[in-house]
């Protein structure tokens, strides 16, 4: 059986990316939900409705178990889908608790980028009450991130001015680490690299939810019966065309060049 992948658009091929490497015996279909992305900048109940509605149509495919690569879609819903669904649903953590194990120097802040759906929810509001008693901890949306991935763009020409002008809210030598909470982030660390000074540590959540996955799928006893092939929807229907698909491949390879089987037929 695949394993399910979720993600509003096309951010969570950066977490797919980790668990090809970590698990490349398995095989995955990955969902994108681009006739309602953006969820960052949408209401709560709305966000919540678009991912059962994926989810339950994920489910339907016969999948072993569910990652939700969407920081957003995992803030709104993952106690709802987790009571509703008996198929095993890892969400992505926002990669806070990691950040405060960076930060080194006392002295320094972290800055924590997510939607601004991510920011204002119980979850990562939660997660900074219990760890924050120094109050270091800075939030900023980058939702112009999303809309730059969704439109395939990654030129610097286009994109470093944005995170330069985002960035340039904070003085960013007062910062140690930044968290990417949105998976669509991940596509622009480099980018993020060349803003920052050269001693920042960028840190997302992918490796540490890949790892759940196959915590998840020993404690199954699954079976890994796969070899790393992809089957693309997009909110309900298969992709098979050419050029669409091909978008999604070059995406692998922006994240660096591992051999990716498109399952087109
Ligand atoms: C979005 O759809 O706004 C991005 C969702 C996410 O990856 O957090």
């Amino acid at each position: 059986m695949k394993i399910g992948f979720f993600d509003s658009g096309v951010g969570g091929i950066t977490v797919l990316y980790e668990a090809l490497k970590m698990l490349p015996n398995e095989d995955y279909l990955y969902y994108a939900d681009t006739l309602n992305v953006p969820y960052g900048p949408k209401p709560k109940d709305e966000v919540k409705q678009y991912v059962l509605n994926a989810i339950e149509f994920i489910a339907q495919q016969g999948v072993k178990a569910i990652v939700i690569a969407c920081n957003t879609a995992t803030s709104v819903a993952i106690d709802d889908l987790r009571s509703k669904f008996d198929i095993p649903i890892i969400g992505m953590e926002p990669a806070v608790k990691p950040a405060f194990e960076k930060n080194k120097d006392v002295t320094k802040r972290i800055l924590v980028t997510a939607t601004a759906l991510t920011l204002k929810e119980d979850k990562l509001q939660n997660l900074i009450t219990k760890l924050d008693n120094e109050h270091i901890v800075d939030l900023l949306s980058l939702s112009g991130l999303v809309q730059f991935s969704e439109g395939f763009e990654f030129s610097e020409e286009k994109v470093l001015p944005y995170l330069q002008e985002q960035l340039s809210k904070f003085d960013l030598s007062n910062y140690e680490t930044i968290v990417l909470g949105c998976t669509h982030f991940s596509f622009y660390k480099d980018m993020f690299r060349k803003v920052l000074p050269s001693n920042t540590n960028i840190i997302d959540g992918n490796i540490g939810t890949v790892r759940n996955l196959k915590r998840t799928l020993e404690e199954m006893n699954s079976t890994n019966e796969g070899n790393g092939n992809i089957i693309f929807y997009n909110s309900g229907l298969r992709v098979k065309e050419k050029a669409l698909l091909d978008n999604y491949s070059k995406l692998f390879n922006r994240l660096d060049d591992i051999n990716i089987l498109m399952a087109n037929t």
